[in-house]
């Protein structure tokens, strides 16, 4: 593989979940500096997002993780793995030519996959196109080989996999990173659920590394938050009322 793998022209916008509201970056920042943290003791480097159930908020949340360490100095690729769902049926970049499948099945060579975000420190791989076989993909040589690139040339890989109780895939790859994050949607998710993918990732040997749970109400985080007035007094909330 080359040493710069970008390529050329296609350039991805991404948008972090930014609130004003500053007990929502609060749990942001609480998720970011937890990844922090286990790279540095642990030296996990590459993470799996899954939710328990489609529409859980995965992708928005690894979204935002890639985003926020790119912004924090670290080199990220975020890899959107669902090959189940096409590009074409994204929000993100429509327009991108060759993604993971290509690459997988070796259509695209390396260089054409990796794109160009908003932010400098932050690449994409979009999904590619539809692929019934995902499951041999991900167990491929070519996968082996990709996570080994990614592994010696970026700091942090963020993988957006579809829900575990939608496709095997999710957990396939969830033991083929080093650990994994569920989300689960508050007053959605039932606790049965989340068992039963934590059943599934301890199946596969997959390391759970927590659990985000996504769409909570304000009012209860600030509940959760001992001293929610020390927040409100660093930053006023300069919105028009
Ligand atoms: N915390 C949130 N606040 C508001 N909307 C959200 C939040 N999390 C997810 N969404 C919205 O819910 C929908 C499903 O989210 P998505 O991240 O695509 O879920 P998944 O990847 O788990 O299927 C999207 O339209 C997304 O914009
Ligand atoms: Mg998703």
């Amino acid at each position: 593989m080359q040493d710069t793998m970008t390529a050329a022209g296609q350039k991805v916008h991404l948008e972090l979940y930014r609130h004003r509201n500053s007990i929502v970056n609060d749990a942001y920042d609480r998720m970011v500096s937890g990844i922090h943290l286990h790279k540095k003791s642990s030296g996990y480097s590459t993470f799996t997002v899954t939710g328990c159930e489609p529409g859980a908020g995965a992708t928005t949340i690894a979204i935002s993780l890639a985003i926020s360490m790119a912004i924090s100095g670290q080199k990220t690729v975020l890899v959107d793995t669902d090959m189940k769902k096409g590009s074409n049926h994204k929000r993100l970049n429509q327009e991108i030519e060759f993604g993971l499948s290509h690459y997988l099945t070796g259509e695209a060579s390396a260089d054409s996959i990796f794109c160009d975000t908003n932010y400098g420190n932050l690449k994409y791989i979009t999904c590619g196109q539809v692929h019934d076989n995902a499951v041999e993909l991900l167990c491929s040589n070519n996968f082996d080989k990709l996570m080994a690139y990614i592994k010696d040339n970026f700091d942090i890989a963020i993988f957006d996999s579809p829900s575990l109780n939608a496709t095997v895939d999710a957990s396939i790859l969830a033991a083929r990173t080093d650990a994994v994050i569920l989300v689960a949607e508050q007053n959605k998710t039932t606790t049965t659920q989340i068992r039963a993918s934590k059943r599934e990732l301890d199946n596969v040997g997959a390391n759970l590394l927590g659990i985000v749970l996504n769409q909570v109400d304000k009012k209860e985080y600030k509940r959760f938050l001992k001293h929610y007035d020390y927040y409100k007094r660093m930053v006023p909330d300069t919105r028009k009322k």
